[in-house]
């Protein structure tokens, strides 16, 4: 089914996000982290977010955990704008839409055994339960995360544990209230190689038995296809390019896209002179800033890209690039 046939869990419209930068001593800027930034999360599907660093990723999963609130634009839950919530209707969304950080180890209380950190949130999302009926939800709990014998597991505290288990009472914490979206930030970067595809493979788990909709943060564009049917490009705040990750890979048009696959370690490719010059960093994007972020680092710029920022234009089923020169 195309995405757009489905409803989307969470959503993001046209939505614009501006910091302030500097203030006492040097000049005030703002800084525009977000540019009309639209992505959809549905159900059972996973949403990989890719982009250098500083290109807007984390401020997206904060968005939508309703951490920051968007200058301009939407953030929709089940098609309802999340901006009013407050007390109970916030508690509730957050519940709802759980985040998992790309350090386990700052997420957890170094003084508090694992049984504290999955039996709070149990008691608190599901009143009612017997001391006994927590306790066996927190092993079965760590039963679907694969950490056995939950019985000892639930004894330990998280410096008792290797970085990949930590990683998992992560995700066994956000499964207790049970979520409809999961926004994982570099969930398997701060991992070990070996343990990487274990936690990847986890998230597959749940995303295909809970149904639950994932976004999925990564500076991995070759491996976001195995894990997430969709990818969305980041490029200094603006969305340049979106679609199946299939066709992202495999016939990548955005020279941005482009540049970022032909980067991908290979031993079979060189890497190439031209790439690795243009590995500069980013422009700071501001509300003044015109045309297209890319356009200093592009090998297809003309005047065109230094005045105007194209729309998307569609470039395949449910494909989509905003570049002048496709
Ligand atoms: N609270 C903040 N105040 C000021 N600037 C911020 C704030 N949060 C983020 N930024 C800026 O917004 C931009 C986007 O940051 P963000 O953390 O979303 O990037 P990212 O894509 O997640 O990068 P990384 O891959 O390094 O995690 C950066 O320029 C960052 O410095
Ligand atoms: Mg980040």
């Amino acid at each position: 089914m195309s995405s757009a046939e489905v409803s989307a869990v969470l959503e993001m419209r046209a939505v614009d996000m501006e910091f302030q930068l500097g203030g006492l001593v040097g000049k005030r800027t703002t800084l525009r982290a977000l540019s009309g930034v639209s992505l959809r999360l549905e159900a059972g599907r996973a949403l990989a977010l890719v982009g250098e660093s500083g290109s807007g990723k984390s401020t997206c999963a904060r968005l939508l955990s309703r951490v920051y609130s968007p200058a301009a634009g939407q953030v929709l839950f089940r098609d309802g704008d999340v901006a009013p919530l407050r007390g109970k209707s916030l508690d509730a969304y957050r519940a709802q839409v759980q985040m998992i950080f790309q350090d386990p180890f700052g997420s957890l209380n170094p003084t508090q055994s694992i049984a504290y950190h999955l039996e709070r949130p149990l008691k608190i999302h599901r009143h009612g339960l017997s001391s006994k009926e927590v306790r066996e939800a927190s092993e079965a709990l760590l039963l679907q995360v694969g950490l056995v014998p939950a019985a000892e597991f639930l004894k330990r505290r998280p410096h008792e544990l290797s970085g990949g288990q930590r990683q998992r009472v992560a995700i066994a914490r956000a499964l207790s209230v049970e979520p409809s979206v999961l926004l994982a930030d570099e969930p398997t970067s701060m991992l070990d190689v070996s343990v990487r595809l274990g936690i990847l493979n986890l998230l597959e788990d749940l995303k295909q038995q809970r149904k639950v909709a994932s976004l999925y943060i990564t500076h991995d564009i070759a491996t976001a296809r195995y894990f997430a049917e969709d990818t969305a490009v980041m490029y200094a705040g603006h969305v340049v390019e979106q679609g199946p990750s299939e066709a992202i890979t495999a016939n990548p048009l955005h020279p941005y896209t482009q540049l970022l696959i032909e980067s991908v370690p290979n031993p079979k490719n060189k890497i190439t002179g031209s790439s690795a010059r243009r590995a500069t960093d980013i422009p700071l994007w501001t509300a003044e800033s015109r045309g297209c972020p890319f356009a200093s680092r592009c090998p297809r710029v003309t005047d065109i890209c230094r005045e105007t920022m194209p729309e998307a234009t569609v470039v395949g089923d449910g494909h989509t690039a905003r570049c002048h020169h496709l």
